[in-house]
């Protein structure tokens, strides 16, 4: 009998050496979810993060990378992407909670705000984040800037629920 172990998964900060990976999930999302227009703003990005920046290992390999930083008092999140290949798996929301909680971890830090593309709205939506304006084209050519937001009451509540489903949906 063979056993498959599972490979681990492990945020760390970003470092100089993970550059490489990083572009490589990048060009992975284009055309759908980037536009190539956007690569050297990410390259500039990696150069120098603004705030923190991770990666996330799936054993040893650099899967997704996303970041955040605070700007005039709302927590911000940056560049966050999963290898193509490995969309749907879950990854994109355990890097997504864990960039939130760090966040959320600083007492002054009510609201989270993201600007997205329409391809991914319903993922944010999904951990509670609500449309709070749209650019067309905003991105680049069919790819809209969606802005959104997330209330910390509203990631407290989501998070009790789901630790006590019946408090939260009667009986
Ligand atoms: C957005 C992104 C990070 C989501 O990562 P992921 O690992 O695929 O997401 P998860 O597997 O954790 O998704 C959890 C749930 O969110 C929802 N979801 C995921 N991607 C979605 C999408 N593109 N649109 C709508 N809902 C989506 C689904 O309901 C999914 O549950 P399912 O298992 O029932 O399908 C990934 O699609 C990505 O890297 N996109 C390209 C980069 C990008 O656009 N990043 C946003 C920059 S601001």
């Amino acid at each position: 009998m063979t056993l498959h172990a599972e490979p681990v998964i492990q945020i760390r900060p970003y470092v100089a050496a993970d550059r490489r990976a990083c572009i490589a999930v990048f060009r992975s999302n284009l055309p759908r979810y980037f536009d190539s227009s956007e690569l050297p703003e990410f390259e500039a990005f990696l150069d120098k993060p603004v705030g923190d920046y991770f990666v996330l290992e799936l054993g040893s390999s650099v899967v997704a990378c996303g970041g955040c930083y605070v700007r005039a008092g709302t927590g911000r999140l940056s560049w966050g992407m999963v290898s193509r290949e490995k969309h749907r798996a879950s990854i994109g929301s355990i890097l997504l909670a864990w960039r939130i909680d760090q966040l959320f971890q600083l007492p002054e830090i009510s609201e989270i705000a993201i600007d997205t593309s329409q391809h991914v709205a319903g993922f944010f939506t999904r951990h509670g984040f609500c449309t709070t304006g749209q650019v067309t084209d905003g991105f680049g050519a069919g790819i809209a800037q969606v802005c959104m937001s997330l209330q910390r009451i509203n990631w407290r509540l989501r998070a009790s629920a789901s630790l006590h489903p019946t408090a939260a949906g009667g009986d």
